[in-house]
Order: structure tokens, then sequence, then C-alpha cells
């Protein structure tokens, strides 16, 4: 079977199709919004599924040990992260731990560091939980590569602030973050006594060699981190609403767990089990192909955006999305989207609802065929030349 050929949702319900009208005020958009793949899930978790409905009864289930061990191994063999099984449980969604975590490991009023431009809940879920965002602009430096500016973040931290809500991988711009980088923040956050958060589901989507876990970088940082981690990015199975989450330290996993329990996430959902027990055990040969395919398609926007220089575009280091600099349109925040609405007939994410810096921009999901992708560069190329 060929994974990455055409398939119609249109008449699923897919949120990226479903919401078209509410989002962008018409059906008639091709959408390349929400970061799920137009990609068939592995046949692997499909068949596992499908094996486990033969058995007739769905009741309550917890998450078998076997899962869990299926993730260790990926995880040692993918970012030679080794992680104990005690340090592992189950969530049904990275956003949802996001918040737990924020609630366990600081109080009502405390600050928390996020880096702008990033992937909405990060905000939502610090001023939900009435915590003080304390936003670092992400710059671009001379070659476009997108840094936080260390000093400038050190001099943001006060007595109130508690945490650190890192992406890394970082959507929506792409990084992959290097040792160095992650060393110089992990120090920062022992020195005064910040909790690292640390977001990492799109950890196997990576075009760099490595990905590294913060947490693997020192005895200190792993005992400073939470670490979220999930099968829904890397094998297009967002669907079945499962994550882990990993914490090495004790104490940050009992005070962790009392909050988990307040809000009853439950074992979670039979099929899901099995599904991510498949993805993590048999995905490998379906991931590997589809980092190629993914590759491939950076390698047309590239072409593209080089016959469009009014389009900017720097390669991803991870994640299936690229994040487009659109400000030599001379067009504001709202026109810009328009244009790509009415005038391109596209669904994207417009820059601006990542964060203030990232006005000018939009972010295109190219999880997708390659005729699909084409097509849609077709589109833009014409409304550019409109
Ligand atoms: C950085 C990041 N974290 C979390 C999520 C969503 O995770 P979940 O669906 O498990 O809440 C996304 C989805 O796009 C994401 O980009």
């Amino acid at each position: 079977m060929d994974e990455f050929r055409f398939i119609e949702r249109s008449g699923s319900n897919a949120e990226k199709y479903t919401l078209r009208e509410r989002l962008f005020g018409t059906e008639a958009v091709q959408p390349m919004w929400v970061a799920d793949m137009d990609i068939a899930t592995p046949e692997c978790v499909i068949h596992a599924v499908q094996e486990r409905l033969l058995h007739p009864i769905l009741g309550y289930e917890i998450m078998s040990e076997r899962a869990f061990e299926a993730q260790i191994e990926w995880m040692r063999e993918q970012h030679a992260f080794t992680m104990q099984r005690q340090w592992l449980s189950y969530s049904p969604s990275v956003v949802a731990s996001i918040g737990c975590a924020i609630r366990a490991l600081s109080e009502e009023g405390d600050e928390v560091i996020v880096m702008d431009p990033v992937y909405p809940p990060f905000y939502s879920m610090v001023r939900d939980n009435n915590r003080h965002l304390i936003l670092h602009p992400l710059k671009q430096d001379n070659e476009g590569i997108y840094r936080f500016d260390i000093n400038a973040l050190a001099s943001q931290i006060t007595s109130k602030t508690k945490l650190l809500l890192l992406c890394s991988p970082h959507n929506p711009i792409g990084r992959v973050w290097s040792r160095d980088e992650l060393n110089a923040l992990g120090t920062l956050c022992l020195e005064h006594n910040i909790r690292i958060i640390s977001d990492e589901i799109h950890s196997d989507i990576v075009f760099k060699p490595h990905h590294l876990p913060i947490a693997a970088l020192s005895k200190e940082l792993l005992e400073n981190t939470i670490m979220l981690l999930g099968p829904g990015k890397t094998f297009n199975m967002a669907g079945f609403s499962i994550s882990t989450v990993c914490i090495p330290s004790e104490t940050l996993r009992e005070a962790y767990d009392k909050e988990r329990h307040r809000v009853h996430f439950g074992d979670g959902a039979v099929l899901s089990h099995v599904a991510f027990e498949a993805a993590y055990t048999a995905g490998k040969s379906w991931h590997t192909k589809l980092v190629e395919h993914l590759s491939a398609n950076i390698k047309i926007i590239e072409t593209w955006c080089e016959e469009h220089p009014r389009i900017k575009f720097r390669p991803p280091e991870a994640t299936y999305l690229a994040w487009l600099d659109c400000k030599s349109l001379g067009l504001g925040d709202r026109e810009l989207r328009e244009f790509f609405v009415r005038k391109a007939g596209l669904g994207l994410s417009p820059g601006l609802s990542f964060g203030k810096e990232g006005s000018g921009f939009m972010r295109l999901n190219f999880a997708v065929p390659t005729s699909v992708l084409c097509h849609a560069l077709d589109r833009l190329d014409k409304a550019l030349n409109d």
C-alpha cells in the first residue's frame, strides 16, 4: 500500500476539513493548518486496532507494560535516551499534561517563561491557570536562524519565575535546539531554581541528525525536567488521544501525580493502548519512509521559494511545518490571511496566532502527498502573479 497517495478526507470528520468554514469563512480552501497529516496512519497501527476489535469486550483497560516498554525502546533507539518504567505515566493529551504540570509545580500568580512565537496552547495554559507569562522573543540571526538571547532571558527572571515551557523541537519555527543552546537554558534554569516542562512531541520528525532531550544533558537536568512525549505526530495518530509524561525526579513526579489524580486522567482507551504499542513496536520502517517523504517535500518548497523570493523559507530542522516569511508581500496580517484564503484558496495557520513575533508569517503543513503540495504551490504561484 502506498501511504503517501492522496486520501480524500473531506467527507470524514477530520478537524482540518470540518472547521474550514468556521476558520476561513469558506470550504473552498485546501486545508494546510492543524498539525496532523494527510497521510495514512501506519498499517501496523490499523491492523492492531482491527485485531483488538475481534475481541468483543471493550471495557476498562490500562496501558500494558508492553506498550510502555515499546516507547522506552523507541526512545533508546531514536534518541539514545534511557527511560525507566516508573518515570512514565499515561496522559490523554500533551496540552493537558502541560496544564497539569503547571499547576503541580507553581502557584497562582507565579511566572512562566514562554518563547514567542510558539504553539498557541503554551500561552493559554499559563493564562488559564492564572499564572503570568514571561514572553521571550525568538529572533532570527543573520542567517535566518531563530535564537533566544540567554542574557536577555536571564534579565527577565524574577523571584516569581518558577517554570520554563520549552518546545523542543520548536513549533512553529522548526528548530532542533543544539546541545549548547539546551545547556545554556538548562544552566540558567538550575541557577534560578526554575523547573523545565519540555514538550518533545515533535522529536521524531527530525531532519537534522539529532534531537537531544534536555533531560539527557546532566543528572541535574534529568531531575529538573518534566518531559512530554507521544506518538500522535510521529505516526499520525493524534485522534487516539494518547501520550506519556516522563518524570525522573520522584519529588516532581509525586507533585505531578497528585494533580493528575485530581483531574482524573484515567488510564486511557482500549484502542489507543494497542495503537500506541503497535506504532512504537512496528512503525519504524514506516517512520523512516515518512521522514524521506517529508524531506522531499521540503526540497520542493525550497526550490519553489527560490523561484518566488518574496516568500522566504528556511528549511525546518524538525516538524512538518513550513514557517513562511511573507513580510516582503507588504501586507498586514489580516490582509495576508485573506490573500492566502481568497486569492490562493489555501487554509494555512496565520503567524500571528503563534504570538507577536509571528506577524508577517504563515505556517504551512506540508505533511501531504507531493501532488497536493505541488497543487497548493501552483495556486500560490497564480495568486502571486495576479
Ligand atoms: C508542540 C505541540 N505540543 C502539543 C501538541 C498537541 O498535543 P496533544 O494533542 O497531545 O494535546 C501539538 C499539536 O500540534 C504541538 O505542536
